[in-house]
């Protein structure tokens, strides 16, 4: 394994289902971890990761969906505001094998901390606002099964495609 790969952790598992505390100090501990968790993430080929998938139960995640907004790190993220409705296929790099259609905000205007513990402003939108609120889940405990309206393991999708 590369160095800065971390183990993501698959489910089940009790860290996965529980609550995070808030990051108080914007260190260059906080720095590696953040970097560190963008490798683990390209290495899996995710669009998100969260604290808790690699063991730390902190309110720490990072997206990148691959589109010009580039690379978000959410820091202590709160949902401000949510707009409409959007259903779609997602999964999840600690649920392998397993994916579900999920209702989830269509637009969404979170706050949160950068890396250096400036506070900001986020509008999101489509496949966007849903890998936030999906991220933002994590940090709560909330892994996506549990509001999906319906799952499909790997082997049903390869049937309906
Ligand atoms: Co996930």
């Amino acid at each position: 394994m590369q160095v800065g790969i971390l183990k993501v952790i698959q489910y089940p598992n009790k860290v996965l289902e529980s609550k995070t505390e808030k990051v108080k100090s914007f260190d260059g501990e906080l720095h590696n971890l953040l970097d560190d968790m963008y490798e683990t993430m390209q290495e899996y080929n995710g669009v998100g990761l969260a604290a808790p998938q690699i063991g730390i139960l902190k309110q720490i995640a990072i997206i990148d969906i691959g589109d010009e907004t580039g690379k978000h790190e959410l820091i202590n993220p709160e949902i401000i505001t949510k707009r409409g409705k959007q259903t779609d296929m997602e999964g999840c790099l600690s649920i392998p094998n397993l994916y579900g259609d999920v209702i989830r905000p269509l637009s969404m205007r979170i706050k949160a901390r950068n890396r250096y513990g400036k506070a900001f402003i986020l509008d999101a939108n489509g496949f966007l606002a849903r890998a936030i609120e999906h991220e933002i889940d994590h940090l709560h405990g909330i892994l996506f099964p549990t509001k999906a309206i319906k799952l499909y393991s790997e082997d049903e999708l390869e049937r309906l495609n």
